[in-house]
């Protein structure tokens, strides 16, 4: 099921966390200029949120331990012991659209 959960504009810095209805952990939105990245926001090794971590290319970095997770997949690395959940987007004029 498709749900809106943000318009670009909500964004900072490419960036939002949003609480999803029925989802566990928030989410973080990162906008790449072109396209919506959507994943848990919760590390799989301590469950810092990822949200302030540095970005480069498709991964962010959570800063406590420095784990690296793809954004579009949610593929992590050590120490994270596995990946967060990754969601599927779409953008339509403004509009981000999350499939839960
Ligand atoms: S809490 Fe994220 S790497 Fe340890």
């Amino acid at each position: 099921m498709w749900i809106p959960v943000a318009t670009l504009d909500e964004f900072r810095n490419g960036r939002l966390v949003v609480r999803v209805q029925g989802e566990k952990t928030p989410v973080l939105l990162f906008y790449t200029g072109e396209e919506v990245f959507a994943i848990a926001d919760i590390c799989t090794h301590d469950k810092n949120p990822l949200s302030d971590g540095p970005v480069e290319g498709e991964t962010i970095q959570c800063t406590r331990h420095g784990a690296r997770f793809n954004l579009r997949t949610g593929k992590a690395t050590l120490p994270a012991p596995r990946p967060v959940k990754a969601y599927k987007t779409k953008l339509e004029a403004g509009q981000v659209w999350l499939e839960v």
